[in-house]
């Protein structure tokens, strides 16, 4: 960046702090300079808690199933089951089974099996199924988004009442759920949407 455009830079921020915006237009700034369409998505996703009734086309399921897919895991062992559940019948019983299903349209139960997760020859009893099934989770959460789709990743409900109700056989650990469908219109992102910490605030260079 040459001088001229540092001093516009830093006036621009300067009014822009004054005005109680820099660290947005600061952030957005990052977005531009990478010309990032991968970071403009990852802002632009919020947890969606309210869904239409308009039903998931099934390439959109195909597409998150695909992000699923080629997800990388730990040796890559693909460890991870996924329960597509989109019947009324199915989306009754999450939606008994967690209030945090949210009426959507379609929820994934995303499983690992840790008999076929990597482990760690520095502890036994560590194994790389929550992590597998997270970056599978997240892959699905932005392809969602990338479909014009709301998600809500799910932790709240009991993983013994899942696994009975769907007959999700021992060796799978359902891991957490993702809510998605369309977002009802006016749905907004909640205030902890907001709430993110300052990069330098989670940093430490050694
Ligand atoms: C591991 C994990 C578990 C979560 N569990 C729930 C949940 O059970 N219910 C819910 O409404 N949101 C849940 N969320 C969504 C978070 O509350 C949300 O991501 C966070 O508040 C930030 O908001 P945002 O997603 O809109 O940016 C969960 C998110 C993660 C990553």
């Amino acid at each position: 960046m040459n001088s001229p455009t540092v001093i516009t830079s830093l006036l621009v921020c300067l009014t822009l702090f004054l005005a109680g915006g820099c660290d947005k237009a600061a952030s957005e700034n990052i977005a531009e300079k990478t010309n990032s369409t991968f970071l403009q998505l990852a802002k632009d996703r919020f947890s969606v808690r309210y869904y239409a009734k308009t039903p998931v086309e099934q390439e959109k399921i195909d597409a998150i199933l695909e992000a699923a897919r080629v997800a990388p895991t730990a040796k890559n062992l693909q460890p991870f089951h996924i329960y597509v559940l989109k019947s009324a019948e199915a989306i009754s019983k999450i939606n008994k089974l967690s209030r945090c299903a949210y009426e959507a349209p379609v929820v994934f139960i995303v499983c690992y099996d840790k008999s076929k997760a990597w482990v760690s020859p520095f502890d036994a009893s560590d194994n790389s199924g929550v992590m597998d099934a997270s970056i599978v989770g997240t892959h699905m959460m932005l392809e969602a988004s990338e479909q014009g789709l709301g998600s809500c990743w799910v932790k709240f409900f009991n993983p013994k009442e899942v696994t009975a109700a769907f007959d999700i056989p021992g060796n799978l650990t359902p891991s957490f759920l993702l809510d998605v469908g369309y977002a009802l219109k006016g749905a907004a992102p909640s205030k902890m949407h907001f709430a993110k910490r300052e990069v330098s605030d989670f940093t430490t260079y050694k």
